[in-house]
């Protein structure tokens, strides 16, 4: 069975005016789908069994493996931004705070990392293994899950994501997505990491495919 693209968590044009509709569709139903049709592709010159991302992920090598991660952190990204106002919870800005110092300081860090970026990659909040919260540049189709890390926040650094809105402006563009993150969605990544950690809990999120 083929994987599927998976629907947007909101409308095309609710994440306007600061990704605009136009931007989005060409990000969700091209960007995002061609890794998915690739995947599908790819895999089916293959007489194994249809897998999980995760497991191709995992398992997978070249391009396979990079269109699965692609595929698989879009998704994620997805869930990290909403039209609906989703202030941080305290649990979240208290362990945010106990890392950087601030709010503030968590985002000039983020921005810096994200910043640095010289070609497309993904920049991230995770949770490691040591118990830690931290930044995590993956360059190209890296991910944390990869390295082990749990992810609880993902901006896409890719120009695709922010030249239709943005131009060459990437600072702009994560200016303007600190006002539309689902913290309530990297609350509960956060929560999830920590019971996975401590053996309470080993749950597949909802939103994963
Ligand atoms: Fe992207």
């Amino acid at each position: 069975m083929a994987l599927e693209l998976p629907s947007l968590p909101y409308a095309a044009d609710a994440l306007a005016p600061v990704i605009s509709e136009r931007s989005l569709r060409m990000h969700h139903e091209g960007v995002h789908a061609s890794y998915v049709k690739r995947l599908n592709t790819l895999l089916e010159g293959s007489d194994q069994a249809p897998q999980s991302l995760e497991h191709i992920m995992a398992t997978g090598r070249g391009e396979a493996q990079a269109c699965a991660c692609q595929a698989w952190n879009h998704t994620f990204f997805w869930q990290c931004l909403t039209p609906w106002h989703s202030p941080m919870g305290q649990s979240l800005e208290h362990a945010i705070s106990e890392r950087w110092g601030s709010i503030e300081a968590f985002q000039q860090a983020f921005t810096a990392s994200a910043m640095a970026h010289f070609m497309g990659g993904w920049t991230w909040l995770v949770y490691t293994p040591q118990g830690r919260l931290d930044i995590h540049n993956a360059v190209d189709a890296g991910s944390p899950l990869l390295r082990k890390l749990s992810p609880l926040l993902a901006v896409d650094m890719w120009e695709h994501a922010w030249y239709v809105d943005f131009g060459s402006d990437r600072r702009k563009y994560l200016q303007k997505l600190w006002g539309i993150i689902n913290w309530s969605f990297v609350e509960q990544c956060l929560e999830d990491a920590v019971a996975t950690s401590q053996g309470r809990r080993n749950l597949r999120p909802s939103w994963e495919v």
